[in-house]
């Protein structure tokens, strides 16, 4: 039995949930079909099982509401230190001197040390089954190339990475991380495509984005017919890959006996918010539970949802892919080098927008200052050193805490740990002065 004065709530390992959660299905609007950019007219599915692994389209435009998680990819989560434990952050509620609990979600545990290997495995799962022999890809900070090459290493095939370049030189172990788990792994724009030699001929040292190491991934494997491409945030099938998370901390919480208040996650393109929140956002959508508020935070330098126009725009900075309803700050907007490089996108999820657009998701921007700040504090209470990815959604639910201690409430905030910081400490030691 768990109570609320537990540090850590865990799941057993038949307790893991056996299907992902499609929010689709519950969403009552008509979620806004991708298009093609020449006709405007929708694209088909065919045409985007050329890029992508087959059953992953099926999964991206799927609208049942329960999708089966195949045997041997239970396994591999199992592998990946799933079901993950929610832990409560009482250290850091002492520290505020707040009536608030705040509870966190251990997606930090996996052996890349993020969210992103639920659902790096079953994209590279589904690949290799399908007689795909290389995947390639784009990363921003190195969480995700990290999670695809330790997927692509599990199941056997290879692997690519174009890493955007800032993020490249500014954290060079997650590309050996890579690079040992037996990717290649390109600093992105690079010379081995059309598009990255076109941009660098106007400048050698272009800091690269998110945007254009899409650019180049997709090129890739439009050129090579053994490669298929794979993303690791925005598209339905990998957030739905996500809801892992999300159901498991209903499960926690039912334990508790607890409804949250607030539930907080970060945003890049939206794959661990959207995991963590989307199973208790289909229980408000389907009118079962009028609470939690979802709020999505996000850097300053690059807030898509709390400053972008929900309007059709291209997912990458090439405009190669099919155009997308979502919040955007133009695909051609180049953010500034901070050191949440897995929040330098322009764009976000279609579902998150679609249900932002439609008021069942706020938004919040901090600076980089405030969320290292914030990350020192929980550091010293919890002694935990998250991504600065992840920082974001700590100085929200820091926020949420003071705002219940002035008005003496016992608000129940919940927030997704959505990786640690334990090779993002150059962005620790140049922000917060460390030497
Ligand atoms: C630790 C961590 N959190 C969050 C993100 C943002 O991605 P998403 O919005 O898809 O969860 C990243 C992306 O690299 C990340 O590495």
């Amino acid at each position: 039995m768990s109570n609320v004065n537990d540090v850590k709530v865990q799941l057993e390992l038949d307790e893991m949930p056996k299907k992902w959660y499609n929010i689709l299905a519950d969403i009552k609007s008509e979620f806004p079909p991708y298009l093609n950019p020449a006709t405007k007219e929708p694209i088909p599915a065919e045409a985007l099982m050329g890029l992508f692994p087959k059953e992953c389209v099926k999964q991206e435009l799927s609208e049942e509401r329960y999708i089966s998680i195949p045997d041997e990819l239970l396994e591999h989560y199992y592998r990946l230190g799933r079901p993950s434990p929610l832990y409560r952050a009482k250290h850091l509620e002492q520290k505020l001197n707040t009536p608030a609990i705040i509870f966190f979600k251990r997606e930090d545990l996996s052996p890349t040390g993020s969210h992103k290997p639920n659902t790096a495995i079953a994209q590279a799962y589904y690949a290799a089954k399908e007689g795909v022999t290389n995947l390639s890809t784009e990363t921003g900070a190195g969480q995700w190339g990290s999670a695809l090459a330790y997927s692509c290493a599990m199941v056997g095939i290879k692997c690519t990475v174009f890493m955007v370049r800032c993020s490249y030189d500014q954290k060079p172990y997650r590309k050996y991380i890579m690079k040992i788990l037996g990717a290649d792994v390109y600093a992105s724009p690079s010379d081995k495509t059309e598009y990255g030699r076109s941009l660098l001929a106007k400048d050698p040292n272009h800091p690269g984005s998110l945007g254009i190491a899409i650019s180049e991934a997709i090129e890739m494997a439009v050129k090579n017919a053994d490669t298929k491409y794979t993303l690791g945030s925005v598209l339905n099938y990998v957030l739905l890959h996500q809801t892992v998370i999300g159901q498991e901390l209903i499960a926690q919480m039912n334990k508790l006996d607890l409804i949250p208040d607030y539930l907080i996650g970060c945003v890049g393109g939206g794959s661990n918010f959207a995991g963590f929140s989307f199973p208790y956002l289909g229980q408000i959508l389907r009118g079962e539970l009028s609470s939690p508020e979802v709020l999505a935070v996000e850097p300053v330098a690059c807030p898509s949802l709390t400053k972008g126009e929900y309007r059709y725009d291209f997912g990458d900075t090439a405009k190669t892919t099919p155009l997308i309803k979502m919040y955007t700050l133009g695909c051609d907007f180049i953010p500034p080098s901070i050191h949440a490089g897995g929040l330098r996108y322009h764009g976000a999820a279609p579902t998150i927008s679609l249900l932002k657009n439609e008021g069942f998701i706020k938004s919040v921007a901090y600076p980089q200052e405030q969320i290292f700040q914030c990350a020192k504090l929980f550091a010293e209470s919890e002694g935990l050193i998250p991504a600065p990815e992840t920082s974001h959604a700590i100085c929200a639910a820091i926020d949420l805490a003071k705002e219940a201690k002035k008005k003496n409430e016992r608000k129940v905030i919940v927030f997704n740990y959505s990786g640690h910081g334990l090779l993002d400490l150059e962005g620790y030691r140049s922000i917060l002065k460390l030497d």
